[in-house]
């Protein structure tokens, strides 16, 4: 049964649907029994220039992520974007259920129209109503105030991909917390970071967000998460492991 906040969060964005939305990108015909990529304008959003890029960092998060996984995996996806990490677990024999949150309404859209179906329903895409200067300039509500509309302690697994990179330190130090208070006591969470701040231990705004390893495992400690391990660079960024404390 879906957490009803779940399904309400996953309901909303779809009274925006566009047309770019419901698109796929044409130029790459798919099997009718697999996903499509999405359209190249939704690609660029989140970071992928093209389609190549797009699939090089699906495979690297499906490596590195996909091996810490085990049975009975409940995934919570922050950023989720149009579903890069998301296919890479679609077909992952360990994960019963998968959250994707998100700002941006058609990204969220999109996921639901192709990924849920593909999933047999595992797979949910909710909106948050939050604001980002780069991503959601109109948004309801500040990103160090949010709220996740999911079930407390019901999730195994936090995916943050390139997430922090654009939320400052206190919208981090909430989506921490807000990402500890969804899962269970044995649950991990892994991050990518830029670890390249300006003149201090963070540095930057919604467009590009920094923090040393040292002070992004602070944060993560005052929201009940230990590191488990450094797992190097990840398509670019930093990527860390926590456990919950
Ligand atoms: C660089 S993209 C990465 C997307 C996805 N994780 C991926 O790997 O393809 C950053 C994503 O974070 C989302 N985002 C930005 N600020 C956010 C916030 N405050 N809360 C939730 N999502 C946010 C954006 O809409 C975008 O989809």
């Amino acid at each position: 049964m879906i957490y009803q906040p779940t399904l309400d969060a996953a309901l909303q964005p779809s009274a925006q649907m566009t047309p770019l939305a419901a698109s796929f990108a044409w130029i790459y015909p798919m099997s009718a029994a697999a996903v499509p990529l999405p359209p190249l304008e939704l690609m660029n959003r989140v970071g992928a220039p093209d389609a190549a890029n797009f699939l090089y960092v699906c495979d690297q998060w499906a490596q590195v992520a996909g091996r810490q996984l085990k049975a009975n995996t409940r995934i919570l996806d922050i950023g989720a974007g149009c579903g890069k990490p998301a296919r890479a677990f679609l077909h992952h024999p360990y994960v019963v259920e998968y959250v994707g949150l998100d700002i941006d309404p058609d990204l969220v859209n999109w996921s639901n129209a192709y990924l849920r179906p593909a999933s047999s329903k595992r797979f949910l895409f909710a909106w948050l109503n939050v604001q980002s200067d780069t991503y959601a300039p109109q948004g309801a509500v500040r990103a160090e105030d949010a709220e996740f509309p999911v079930q407390p302690g019901n999730f195994n697994f936090v995916v943050a991909a390139s997430l922090f990179t654009h939320l400052t330190e206190a919208a981090a130090a909430n989506y921490l917390k807000q990402a500890r208070r969804a899962c269970s006591a044995d649950a991990q969470l892994l991050a990518s970071i830029h670890i390249e701040p300006v003149g201090g231990t963070a540095s930057g705004t919604t467009n590009r967000a920094d923090y040393t390893r040292d002070h992004f495992v602070r944060l993560a400690a005052g929201a009940g998460w230990v590191l488990a391990a450094l797992l190097g660079e990840l398509a670019g960024q930093e990527a860390l492991l926590f456990s919950a404390a």
